[in-house]
């Protein structure tokens, strides 16, 4: 008989088709993700549930589901949004999909830096509203590039990533914080680890790459903004809750700093009366950095490849708490 499973989202074919053809599945087809009630009344009696960063899988969830849940595979290489601890104590594999999204991911935060530099949603919009009156000297005034410090906060593998496109692309100094030293970074973009606020008081630019955790939570707020320069771009694409969003909207209205861009906020989506939106010096977007056709092909292959290997207590490909 085979294994039940509910895939709370419609993701690509390439991992989907699978998933159909091996498991009694049911798949969730709304764009908007089921509550967690939804979510818990699909999974009970699932021996796999295959999950996205915007469902919350904990103690009450696993209590919930059932003592016959196997695995939880994760559409996403972040699973900030599983109680993995939780998941491992009960002998749930946990599965992520790492590697595949390092290139869109970093080039989103190029995309997201050159933007806010260049005043790109203050020109848009100058443009929209039909305020585009002549050529402006004084106008749309942004930052230069060319041989600039970059820091990347957390040197994996999407922070090596931005910081070799902005190195080669740009001659950009290289500063990094990581809990561990990365000889890669040092070696091919003669980078240099620095403590925190080395990092803040010299980089131009500022990109955070770092996962999600009890440490990593609100790392930016007042104090970090004021130890800025204030010509430096803040750039975003880990996690929202890196970010204290009040201290950052602060820093961007009183000039403490220039511009930020940002993939990802706390919580997403951002609130309707979020007064981020209202700043032309902040460029958001909604959570698109793995969005190109490869990532997401990739991605889906992984969590059914996960999913599976869980589902049939083999190793997965990229399991976050080996049992
Ligand atoms: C991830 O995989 O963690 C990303 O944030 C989703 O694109």
């Amino acid at each position: 008989m085979s294994s039940k499973v509910f895939v709370a989202r419609n993701i690509p074919a390439a991992g989907l088709d699978r998933i159909r053809e091996l498991t009694d599945c049911t798949v969730w087809p709304d764009r908007l993700p089921p509550s967690p009630g939804v979510l818990i009344e699909n999974s009970i009696g699932c021996h796999g549930v295959l999950t996205l960063l915007s469902d919350r899988i904990d103690a009450a969830f696993f209590d919930a589901v059932g003592p016959q849940l196997k695995v939880i595979s994760n559409f996403a290489v972040g699973y900030n949004n599983i109680d993995f601890e939780e998941a491992t104590r009960r002998g749930i594999a946990v599965g992520n999909t790492p590697g595949v999204l390092t290139d869109s991911t970093a080039d989103t935060a190029l995309a997201l830096l050159l933007a806010a530099a260049r005043c790109v949603r203050e020109g848009i919009e100058n443009v929209s509203r039909r305020e585009w009156l002549t050529w402006e000297p004084m106008g749309f005034i942004g930052q230069d590039l060319v041989g600039k410090t970059i820091g990347i906060v957390g040197m994996g593998r999407i922070g090596h990533a931005t910081g070799k496109r902005l190195h080669f692309g740009w001659g950009m100094n290289v500063l990094y914080t990581s809990r561990t030293d990365k000889p890669d970074a040092d070696n091919e973009l003669g980078a240099t680890r620095v403590s925190l606020e080395q990092l803040l008081a010299e980089s131009d630019f500022v990109s955070v790459h770092t996962d999600l955790n009890p440490e990593t939570t609100r790392m930016f707020g007042a104090s970090e903004f004021a130890a800025m320069k204030s010509n430096a771009v803040f750039v975003n694409t880990a996690r929202g809750g890196v970010v204290d969003e009040a201290a950052l909207h602060s820093a961007l209205t009183t000039g403490q700093i220039f511009a930020a861009g940002l993939d990802v906020t706390d919580p997403e989506p951002l609130t309707g009366d979020s007064p981020l939106r209202e700043l032309a010096n902040c460029v958001i977007l909604p959570h698109i950095a793995s969005g190109t056709v490869a990532s997401r092909n990739a991605m889906a292959e992984i969590a059914a490849d996960n999913l599976l290997a869980g589902l049939a207590g083999r190793p997965m490909r990229h399991q976050v708490n080996p049992l």
